[in-house]
Protein backbone atom coordinates (compact mmCIF):
# COMPACT_ATOMS: atom_id res chain seq x y z
CA UNK A 1 0.00 0.00 0.00
CA UNK A 2 1.18 3.75 -1.02
CA UNK A 3 2.24 5.75 2.16
CA UNK A 4 -0.50 8.03 2.92
CA UNK A 5 1.17 11.45 1.84
CA UNK A 6 0.18 14.14 4.36
CA UNK A 7 0.81 17.81 4.83
CA UNK A 8 2.57 19.08 8.18
CA UNK A 9 1.80 22.72 9.82
CA UNK A 10 3.17 23.82 13.04
CA UNK A 11 1.38 26.97 15.06
CA UNK A 12 4.56 28.62 15.58
CA UNK A 13 2.91 30.23 18.82
CA UNK A 14 2.97 26.85 20.90
CA UNK A 15 4.84 24.25 18.59
CA UNK A 16 1.98 22.01 18.22
CA UNK A 17 1.53 20.17 14.87
CA UNK A 18 -1.28 19.68 12.66
CA UNK A 19 -1.17 16.89 10.55
CA UNK A 20 -3.65 16.39 6.98
CA UNK A 21 -4.00 14.32 4.11
CA UNK A 22 -3.29 14.90 0.72
CA UNK A 23 -5.39 13.79 -1.71
CA UNK A 24 -4.72 13.09 -5.30
CA UNK A 25 -6.74 14.16 -8.51
CA UNK A 26 -6.93 12.24 -11.68
CA UNK A 27 -5.32 14.93 -13.17
CA UNK A 28 -4.23 18.64 -11.70
CA UNK A 29 -2.42 19.39 -8.29
CA UNK A 30 -3.41 17.98 -5.34
CA UNK A 31 -5.20 19.06 -2.17
CA UNK A 32 -5.08 19.31 1.05
CA UNK A 33 -8.15 18.16 2.81
CA UNK A 34 -8.54 20.88 5.40
CA UNK A 35 -12.19 19.69 6.37
CA UNK A 36 -11.35 19.25 10.16
CA UNK A 37 -8.90 22.63 10.03
CA UNK A 38 -11.23 24.97 12.66
CA UNK A 39 -11.93 21.49 14.39
CA UNK A 40 -8.32 20.31 15.12
CA UNK A 41 -6.83 24.61 15.77
CA UNK A 42 -9.40 26.88 16.51
CA UNK A 43 -8.74 28.75 13.31
CA UNK A 44 -10.30 29.63 9.71
CA UNK A 45 -7.93 29.60 6.52
CA UNK A 46 -8.71 32.96 4.87
CA UNK A 47 -8.78 32.66 1.19
CA UNK A 48 -10.85 36.01 -0.15
CA UNK A 49 -11.84 34.91 -4.11
CA UNK A 50 -10.67 30.78 -3.26
CA UNK A 51 -7.73 31.60 -5.24
CA UNK A 52 -6.41 28.41 -3.43
CA UNK A 53 -9.40 26.77 -2.70
CA UNK A 54 -11.12 23.45 -4.20
CA UNK A 55 -14.39 23.76 -3.11
CA UNK A 56 -15.47 20.88 -4.26
CA UNK A 57 -14.41 17.07 -6.64
CA UNK A 58 -15.95 17.03 -9.74
CA UNK A 59 -15.28 14.12 -12.93
CA UNK A 60 -17.00 16.85 -15.32
CA UNK A 61 -14.53 19.39 -16.87
CA UNK A 62 -10.88 19.38 -16.56
CA UNK A 63 -8.69 22.78 -17.20
CA UNK A 64 -4.68 22.92 -16.55
CA UNK A 65 -4.04 26.56 -16.92
CA UNK A 66 -0.45 26.71 -17.87
CA UNK A 67 -1.09 24.13 -20.62
CA UNK A 68 -4.26 26.31 -21.91
CA UNK A 69 -6.14 22.47 -21.56
CA UNK A 70 -9.82 22.11 -21.29
CA UNK A 71 -11.40 19.18 -21.43
CA UNK A 72 -15.52 17.81 -21.16
CA UNK A 73 -15.53 14.67 -19.87
CA UNK A 74 -12.21 13.77 -20.73
CA UNK A 75 -12.46 14.62 -24.27
CA UNK A 76 -10.52 17.97 -25.62
CA UNK A 77 -13.13 20.75 -26.27
CA UNK A 78 -10.34 20.88 -30.01
CA UNK A 79 -12.40 18.06 -31.12
CA UNK A 80 -15.80 18.74 -29.84
CA UNK A 81 -15.60 22.16 -31.37
CA UNK A 82 -14.23 20.68 -34.53
CA UNK A 83 -16.12 17.37 -35.08
CA UNK A 84 -19.22 17.27 -32.52
CA UNK A 85 -22.57 19.26 -32.16
CA UNK A 86 -23.46 21.06 -29.08
CA UNK A 87 -26.22 18.83 -28.68
CA UNK A 88 -23.96 15.78 -28.24
CA UNK A 89 -21.52 18.33 -26.42
CA UNK A 90 -24.80 18.42 -23.77
CA UNK A 91 -25.44 14.59 -24.22
CA UNK A 92 -21.66 13.94 -22.96
CA UNK A 93 -21.85 16.60 -19.95
CA UNK A 94 -24.99 14.97 -18.63
CA UNK A 95 -24.57 11.15 -19.53
CA UNK A 96 -20.79 10.56 -19.40
CA UNK A 97 -20.38 9.69 -23.19
CA UNK A 98 -21.45 10.84 -26.51
CA UNK A 99 -24.57 9.61 -28.23
CA UNK A 100 -24.91 7.00 -30.48
CA UNK A 101 -26.65 8.15 -33.96
CA UNK A 102 -29.75 6.87 -32.01
CA UNK A 103 -29.87 8.49 -28.45
CA UNK A 104 -28.89 12.06 -30.34
CA UNK A 105 -31.63 11.60 -32.60
CA UNK A 106 -34.41 10.69 -29.38
CA UNK A 107 -32.60 13.51 -27.08
CA UNK A 108 -32.77 16.60 -30.11
CA UNK A 109 -36.52 15.08 -30.64
CA UNK A 110 -37.05 15.67 -26.62
CA UNK A 111 -35.60 19.11 -26.90
CA UNK A 112 -37.57 20.05 -29.80
CA UNK A 113 -40.95 18.66 -28.01
CA UNK A 114 -40.08 20.54 -24.90
CA UNK A 115 -38.77 23.93 -26.09
CA UNK A 116 -42.31 25.73 -25.79
CA UNK A 117 -43.60 27.72 -22.66
CA UNK A 118 -46.37 27.07 -20.80
CA UNK A 119 -48.90 30.34 -21.81
CA UNK A 120 -48.96 31.72 -18.14
CA UNK A 121 -45.03 32.18 -18.25
CA UNK A 122 -45.75 34.44 -21.13
CA UNK A 123 -47.81 36.87 -19.17
CA UNK A 124 -44.63 37.38 -17.23
CA UNK A 125 -43.00 39.65 -19.75
CA UNK A 126 -45.12 42.19 -19.97
CA UNK A 127 -44.65 43.15 -16.49
CA UNK A 128 -41.02 44.31 -17.42
CA UNK A 129 -40.22 48.02 -19.03
CA UNK A 130 -39.45 48.15 -22.45
CA UNK A 131 -36.06 48.19 -23.12
CA UNK A 132 -35.28 45.75 -20.14
CA UNK A 133 -32.12 44.18 -20.36
CA UNK A 134 -32.81 40.73 -21.32
CA UNK A 135 -30.65 39.11 -18.85
CA UNK A 136 -32.51 40.84 -16.56
CA UNK A 137 -35.94 39.49 -17.71
CA UNK A 138 -33.97 35.63 -18.39
CA UNK A 139 -33.01 35.50 -14.63
CA UNK A 140 -36.39 36.34 -13.55
CA UNK A 141 -38.29 34.34 -16.23
CA UNK A 142 -35.80 31.12 -15.08
CA UNK A 143 -37.01 31.91 -11.11
CA UNK A 144 -40.72 32.30 -12.63
CA UNK A 145 -40.29 28.98 -14.57
CA UNK A 146 -39.45 26.95 -10.90
CA UNK A 147 -42.84 27.81 -10.08
CA UNK A 148 -44.09 25.71 -12.85
CA UNK A 149 -42.55 22.64 -12.39
CA UNK A 150 -42.66 22.10 -8.28
CA UNK A 151 -41.86 18.22 -8.82
CA UNK A 152 -38.39 19.12 -9.39
CA UNK A 153 -38.30 20.28 -5.69
CA UNK A 154 -37.44 16.28 -4.84
CA UNK A 155 -36.42 14.37 -7.51
CA UNK A 156 -35.56 10.62 -6.64
CA UNK A 157 -34.64 8.77 -9.68
CA UNK A 158 -32.38 9.17 -13.16
CA UNK A 159 -35.12 9.84 -15.26
CA UNK A 160 -36.12 12.68 -12.83
CA UNK A 161 -32.75 13.89 -13.13
CA UNK A 162 -32.37 14.34 -16.96
CA UNK A 163 -36.19 15.15 -17.34
CA UNK A 164 -35.69 18.53 -15.39
CA UNK A 165 -32.23 19.15 -17.36
CA UNK A 166 -33.97 18.48 -20.68
CA UNK A 167 -36.26 20.72 -19.65
CA UNK A 168 -34.15 23.92 -18.97
CA UNK A 169 -31.89 23.08 -21.59
CA UNK A 170 -34.30 23.37 -24.36
CA UNK A 171 -36.53 25.97 -22.57
CA UNK A 172 -33.70 28.65 -21.93
CA UNK A 173 -33.17 29.70 -25.94
CA UNK A 174 -37.07 30.30 -26.16
CA UNK A 175 -36.92 32.36 -22.74
CA UNK A 176 -33.94 34.51 -24.26
CA UNK A 177 -35.11 34.52 -27.30
CA UNK A 178 -38.79 36.19 -25.94
CA UNK A 179 -36.65 38.75 -23.06
CA UNK A 180 -34.79 40.08 -26.12
CA UNK A 181 -38.21 40.54 -28.07
CA UNK A 182 -40.19 41.96 -25.30
CA UNK A 183 -37.11 44.62 -24.74
CA UNK A 184 -37.69 45.78 -28.81
CA UNK A 185 -41.73 45.26 -27.97
CA UNK A 186 -41.87 43.36 -31.00
CA UNK A 187 -44.17 39.90 -31.14
CA UNK A 188 -42.70 36.70 -29.51
CA UNK A 189 -41.35 33.94 -32.41
CA UNK A 190 -43.28 30.33 -30.86
CA UNK A 191 -40.05 27.48 -31.63
CA UNK A 192 -40.22 25.79 -34.78
CA UNK A 193 -40.43 21.56 -34.22
CA UNK A 194 -38.83 21.44 -37.81
CA UNK A 195 -35.56 23.33 -37.12
CA UNK A 196 -32.66 22.28 -34.95
CA UNK A 197 -31.22 23.83 -31.53
CA UNK A 198 -29.36 26.36 -32.61
CA UNK A 199 -31.16 27.37 -36.04
CA UNK A 200 -34.94 27.29 -33.89
CA UNK A 201 -32.88 29.80 -31.64
CA UNK A 202 -31.73 31.90 -34.39
CA UNK A 203 -35.43 32.24 -35.52
CA UNK A 204 -36.67 33.34 -32.89
CA UNK A 205 -34.52 35.86 -32.70
CA UNK A 206 -34.55 37.29 -36.34
CA UNK A 207 -37.91 35.96 -37.50
CA UNK A 208 -40.99 37.90 -38.68
CA UNK A 209 -43.81 36.41 -37.20
CA UNK A 210 -45.04 33.56 -38.91
CA UNK A 211 -41.47 32.59 -39.34
CA UNK A 212 -40.41 34.71 -42.35
CA UNK A 213 -37.35 36.22 -42.53
CA UNK A 214 -36.02 39.94 -42.71
CA UNK A 215 -36.75 41.11 -46.35
CA UNK A 216 -33.55 42.38 -47.22
CA UNK A 217 -32.55 43.84 -51.10
CA UNK A 218 -32.18 39.95 -52.54
CA UNK A 219 -35.50 39.00 -51.07
CA UNK A 220 -35.95 36.72 -47.53
CA UNK A 221 -32.70 36.78 -46.01
CA UNK A 222 -32.39 33.56 -44.53
CA UNK A 223 -30.19 31.88 -41.78
CA UNK A 224 -27.07 30.60 -43.71
CA UNK A 225 -25.80 27.26 -42.16
CA UNK A 226 -22.58 28.96 -42.04
CA UNK A 227 -23.61 30.88 -39.35
CA UNK A 228 -25.80 28.11 -37.75
CA UNK A 229 -22.35 25.89 -37.54
CA UNK A 230 -20.08 28.84 -36.01
CA UNK A 231 -23.06 29.91 -33.24
CA UNK A 232 -23.31 26.05 -32.42
CA UNK A 233 -19.46 26.25 -31.86
CA UNK A 234 -19.90 29.29 -29.65
CA UNK A 235 -22.20 27.31 -27.54
CA UNK A 236 -20.13 24.36 -27.38
CA UNK A 237 -16.88 26.61 -26.04
CA UNK A 238 -19.28 27.72 -23.50
CA UNK A 239 -20.87 24.61 -22.30
CA UNK A 240 -18.95 24.45 -19.02
CA UNK A 241 -16.22 25.38 -16.92
CA UNK A 242 -15.46 23.73 -13.72
CA UNK A 243 -15.67 26.22 -10.68
CA UNK A 244 -16.07 29.60 -12.13
CA UNK A 245 -17.87 32.12 -10.04
CA UNK A 246 -21.52 31.36 -11.57
CA UNK A 247 -21.02 27.73 -10.94
CA UNK A 248 -20.09 28.46 -7.90
CA UNK A 249 -22.91 30.53 -7.16
CA UNK A 250 -25.13 27.42 -8.79
CA UNK A 251 -23.77 25.01 -6.17
CA UNK A 252 -24.17 27.00 -3.68
CA UNK A 253 -28.21 27.64 -3.82
CA UNK A 254 -27.91 23.93 -4.41
CA UNK A 255 -26.72 23.33 -1.10
CA UNK A 256 -29.29 25.04 0.62
CA UNK A 257 -31.85 22.86 -1.05
CA UNK A 258 -33.52 25.15 -3.62
CA UNK A 259 -35.01 24.22 -6.86
CA UNK A 260 -32.86 24.14 -9.24
CA UNK A 261 -33.69 26.26 -11.70
CA UNK A 262 -33.77 29.36 -9.20
CA UNK A 263 -30.35 28.11 -8.91
CA UNK A 264 -30.01 28.63 -12.55
CA UNK A 265 -31.50 32.00 -12.47
CA UNK A 266 -29.04 32.96 -9.74
CA UNK A 267 -26.22 31.15 -11.83
CA UNK A 268 -27.51 33.81 -14.54
CA UNK A 269 -27.44 36.91 -11.99
CA UNK A 270 -23.63 36.19 -11.15
CA UNK A 271 -22.70 35.51 -15.11
CA UNK A 272 -24.06 38.74 -15.92
CA UNK A 273 -21.22 40.99 -14.00
CA UNK A 274 -18.70 42.38 -16.54
CA UNK A 275 -15.34 40.13 -14.82
CA UNK A 276 -17.68 37.10 -15.75
CA UNK A 277 -19.82 36.61 -18.64
CA UNK A 278 -20.71 40.50 -18.84
CA UNK A 279 -17.17 41.20 -20.40
CA UNK A 280 -18.47 40.13 -24.10
CA UNK A 281 -20.60 42.84 -23.93
CA UNK A 282 -18.35 45.15 -22.97
CA UNK A 283 -15.13 44.13 -25.18
CA UNK A 284 -17.25 45.73 -27.87
CA UNK A 285 -19.01 48.56 -26.24
CA UNK A 286 -14.87 49.09 -25.36
CA UNK A 287 -13.77 48.74 -28.74
CA UNK A 288 -16.46 51.07 -29.98
CA UNK A 289 -15.22 53.15 -27.60
CA UNK A 290 -11.68 53.47 -28.62
CA UNK A 291 -12.96 54.26 -32.36
CA UNK A 292 -9.94 53.71 -34.18
CA UNK A 293 -6.61 51.87 -34.41
CA UNK A 294 -4.56 55.30 -33.81
CA UNK A 295 -6.68 55.57 -29.78
CA UNK A 296 -5.38 52.01 -28.88
CA UNK A 297 -2.22 53.14 -27.24
CA UNK A 298 -3.53 56.07 -25.01
CA UNK A 299 -6.22 52.82 -23.62
CA UNK A 300 -3.79 50.54 -23.32
CA UNK A 301 -2.27 53.28 -21.40
CA UNK A 302 -4.79 53.21 -19.16
CA UNK A 303 -5.64 49.84 -18.70
CA UNK A 304 -1.51 49.73 -17.33
CA UNK A 305 -2.51 52.75 -15.13
CA UNK A 306 -2.24 52.00 -11.51
CA UNK A 307 -4.38 55.17 -10.53
CA UNK A 308 -6.81 53.94 -13.51
CA UNK A 309 -9.67 51.20 -12.68
CA UNK A 310 -10.30 50.78 -16.41
CA UNK A 311 -9.26 47.25 -17.55
CA UNK A 312 -9.02 45.79 -21.16
CA UNK A 313 -12.28 43.60 -21.56
CA UNK A 314 -11.58 40.25 -23.35
CA UNK A 315 -8.17 40.14 -21.54
CA UNK A 316 -7.26 37.89 -18.15
CA UNK A 317 -8.37 35.04 -16.95
CA UNK A 318 -8.27 33.34 -13.33
CA UNK A 319 -7.00 30.13 -14.43
CA UNK A 320 -5.48 30.32 -17.97
CA UNK A 321 -2.09 31.81 -17.63
CA UNK A 322 -0.79 31.07 -21.26
CA UNK A 323 -3.69 30.66 -23.53
CA UNK A 324 -7.40 30.61 -23.45
CA UNK A 325 -8.03 27.19 -25.33
CA UNK A 326 -11.82 28.87 -26.21
CA UNK A 327 -10.17 31.68 -27.66
CA UNK A 328 -7.94 30.26 -29.78
CA UNK A 329 -10.59 28.36 -31.24
CA UNK A 330 -12.45 31.06 -31.61
CA UNK A 331 -9.78 33.30 -33.28
CA UNK A 332 -9.25 30.43 -36.23
CA UNK A 333 -12.95 30.43 -36.53
CA UNK A 334 -13.03 34.44 -36.69
CA UNK A 335 -10.30 33.67 -39.70
CA UNK A 336 -12.78 31.42 -41.37
CA UNK A 337 -15.56 33.70 -41.24
CA UNK A 338 -14.06 36.92 -42.12
CA UNK A 339 -14.93 36.35 -46.10
CA UNK A 340 -17.97 33.93 -45.21
CA UNK A 341 -20.39 36.48 -42.76
CA UNK A 342 -18.42 39.93 -44.01
CA UNK A 343 -16.90 40.47 -40.07
CA UNK A 344 -16.79 44.38 -39.49
CA UNK A 345 -13.14 45.14 -40.51
CA UNK A 346 -12.93 48.26 -38.40
CA UNK A 347 -13.30 46.43 -34.96
CA UNK A 348 -11.30 43.91 -36.15
CA UNK A 349 -8.57 46.34 -37.18
CA UNK A 350 -8.79 47.80 -33.80
CA UNK A 351 -8.94 44.30 -31.69
CA UNK A 352 -5.94 43.20 -34.12
CA UNK A 353 -3.79 45.81 -32.79
CA UNK A 354 -4.83 45.46 -28.96
CA UNK A 355 -4.29 41.96 -29.51
CA UNK A 356 -0.92 42.35 -30.77
CA UNK A 357 0.42 45.49 -28.57
CA UNK A 358 -0.90 43.40 -25.40
CA UNK A 359 0.49 40.31 -26.52
CA UNK A 360 4.46 41.77 -26.32
CA UNK A 361 3.42 44.30 -23.46
CA UNK A 362 5.62 43.19 -20.79
CA UNK A 363 2.45 44.80 -17.93
CA UNK A 364 0.13 42.16 -20.04
CA UNK A 365 3.14 39.22 -20.81
CA UNK A 366 4.59 39.31 -16.88
CA UNK A 367 0.72 39.07 -15.15
CA UNK A 368 -0.31 36.71 -18.04
CA UNK A 369 -2.54 38.31 -19.42
CA UNK A 370 -3.73 37.13 -22.96
CA UNK A 371 -7.35 37.04 -24.82
CA UNK A 372 -9.88 35.25 -23.40
CA UNK A 373 -13.39 33.50 -24.93
CA UNK A 374 -14.97 37.07 -24.11
CA UNK A 375 -12.55 39.12 -27.14
CA UNK A 376 -13.50 37.34 -29.90
CA UNK A 377 -16.59 35.96 -29.44
CA UNK A 378 -18.58 39.34 -29.48
CA UNK A 379 -17.17 40.40 -33.21
CA UNK A 380 -18.62 36.67 -34.36
CA UNK A 381 -21.93 37.29 -32.73
CA UNK A 382 -22.50 40.77 -34.60
CA UNK A 383 -21.47 38.84 -37.81
CA UNK A 384 -24.38 36.55 -37.02
CA UNK A 385 -26.96 39.79 -36.29
CA UNK A 386 -26.78 39.11 -32.59
CA UNK A 387 -27.68 42.37 -31.06
CA UNK A 388 -25.19 43.05 -28.32
CA UNK A 389 -27.49 42.97 -25.55
CA UNK A 390 -27.87 39.36 -26.25
CA UNK A 391 -24.11 38.52 -25.78
CA UNK A 392 -24.33 37.69 -22.21
CA UNK A 393 -27.76 35.35 -22.97
CA UNK A 394 -26.28 33.74 -25.63
CA UNK A 395 -23.34 32.73 -23.06
CA UNK A 396 -26.33 31.49 -20.76
CA UNK A 397 -27.68 29.43 -23.35
CA UNK A 398 -24.26 27.91 -24.01
CA UNK A 399 -23.52 27.76 -20.42
CA UNK A 400 -27.00 25.76 -19.40
CA UNK A 401 -25.76 22.36 -19.54
CA UNK A 402 -22.53 22.63 -17.37
CA UNK A 403 -24.73 24.33 -14.83
CA UNK A 404 -27.60 21.63 -14.19
CA UNK A 405 -24.81 19.00 -14.44
CA UNK A 406 -22.66 20.27 -11.78
CA UNK A 407 -26.09 21.05 -9.69
CA UNK A 408 -27.09 17.33 -10.16
CA UNK A 409 -23.10 16.31 -9.76
CA UNK A 410 -23.46 18.20 -6.64
CA UNK A 411 -26.82 16.90 -5.05
CA UNK A 412 -25.23 12.91 -6.14
CA UNK A 413 -22.42 13.67 -3.65
CA UNK A 414 -22.54 12.15 -0.51
CA UNK A 415 -19.94 15.04 0.43
CA UNK A 416 -22.07 17.90 -0.24
CA UNK A 417 -22.98 19.90 2.58
CA UNK A 418 -24.04 23.67 2.82
CA UNK A 419 -22.31 25.91 1.64
CA UNK A 420 -21.30 28.23 4.63
CA UNK A 421 -18.20 29.86 4.79
CA UNK A 422 -16.92 31.89 7.84
CA UNK A 423 -14.95 35.22 7.81
CA UNK A 424 -12.32 37.10 9.78
CA UNK A 425 -14.56 39.63 11.54
CA UNK A 426 -12.25 43.24 11.93
CA UNK A 427 -14.93 45.19 13.24
CA UNK A 428 -15.97 46.95 16.28
N1 LIG B 1 -6.70 44.76 -18.03
C1 LIG B 1 -5.68 45.34 -17.35
N2 LIG B 1 -5.11 44.79 -16.25
C2 LIG B 1 -5.61 43.63 -15.81
C3 LIG B 1 -6.66 42.97 -16.47
C4 LIG B 1 -7.21 43.58 -17.64
N3 LIG B 1 -8.21 42.99 -18.30
N4 LIG B 1 -6.97 41.81 -15.83
C5 LIG B 1 -6.13 41.76 -14.78
N5 LIG B 1 -5.29 42.82 -14.78
C6 LIG B 1 -4.19 43.10 -13.83
C7 LIG B 1 -4.71 43.52 -12.49
O1 LIG B 1 -4.86 44.91 -12.39
C8 LIG B 1 -3.64 42.97 -11.57
O2 LIG B 1 -2.51 43.81 -11.67
P1 LIG B 1 -1.58 44.06 -10.36
O3 LIG B 1 -0.96 42.74 -10.05
O4 LIG B 1 -0.58 45.10 -10.82
O5 LIG B 1 -2.49 44.54 -9.28
C9 LIG B 1 -3.24 41.65 -12.23
O6 LIG B 1 -3.53 41.84 -13.62
C10 LIG B 1 -4.01 40.44 -11.71
O7 LIG B 1 -5.42 40.69 -11.83
P2 LIG B 1 -6.52 40.12 -10.85
O8 LIG B 1 -7.71 41.00 -10.91
O9 LIG B 1 -5.91 39.86 -9.50
O10 LIG B 1 -6.83 38.69 -11.52
P3 LIG B 1 -8.08 37.78 -11.24
O11 LIG B 1 -7.66 36.39 -11.54
O12 LIG B 1 -8.66 38.04 -9.90
O13 LIG B 1 -9.16 38.31 -12.33
C11 LIG B 1 -10.37 38.56 -14.36
C12 LIG B 1 -9.43 37.65 -13.53
C13 LIG B 1 -10.84 37.77 -15.58
C14 LIG B 1 -11.60 38.93 -13.51
C15 LIG B 1 -9.60 39.84 -14.79
O14 LIG B 1 -8.49 39.48 -15.60
C16 LIG B 1 -10.50 40.84 -15.56
O15 LIG B 1 -11.16 41.66 -14.93
N6 LIG B 1 -10.49 40.78 -16.93
C17 LIG B 1 -11.37 41.66 -17.72
C18 LIG B 1 -12.79 41.10 -17.75
C19 LIG B 1 -12.90 39.85 -18.60
O16 LIG B 1 -12.42 39.79 -19.72
N7 LIG B 1 -13.62 38.84 -18.06
C20 LIG B 1 -13.90 37.58 -18.78
C21 LIG B 1 -13.19 36.41 -18.17
S1 LIG B 1 -13.21 34.93 -19.21
C22 LIG B 1 -14.88 34.45 -19.35
C23 LIG B 1 -15.59 34.26 -18.06
O17 LIG B 1 -15.07 33.70 -17.11
O18 LIG B 1 -16.75 34.66 -17.99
Amino acid sequence: MQPKQTLTLTDNRNGTCYEYPIVDGTRGPSVVDMRTFFKDTGMFSYDPGYTSTASCSSKITFIDGEKGELRYRGIPIETLATKHSYLETCYLLLNEQLPSIEELHNFDLELRHRAFLHEGLRNLFNAFPDNAHPMATLSAAVTALASFYDDHLEICDESEYLEMAHRIIAKIPTIAAFSYRHSLGIPFIQPDIDLSFTKNFLTMLRAYPGGKMHLGRLGHEEIKEVEVRALDTIFTLHADHEQNASTTVVRGVASTGAHPYVAIASGIAALWGRAHGGANESVIAQLEMIGSVDNVDAFIARAKDPDDDFRLMGFGHRVYKNFDPRAKILKSLQDELKEALNLDSRLLEIAGKIEEIALNDEYFVSRHLYPNIDFYTGIILTALKIPRNMFTPIFVIGRTVGWITQWIEFKKDPQSKIARPRQLYLGE
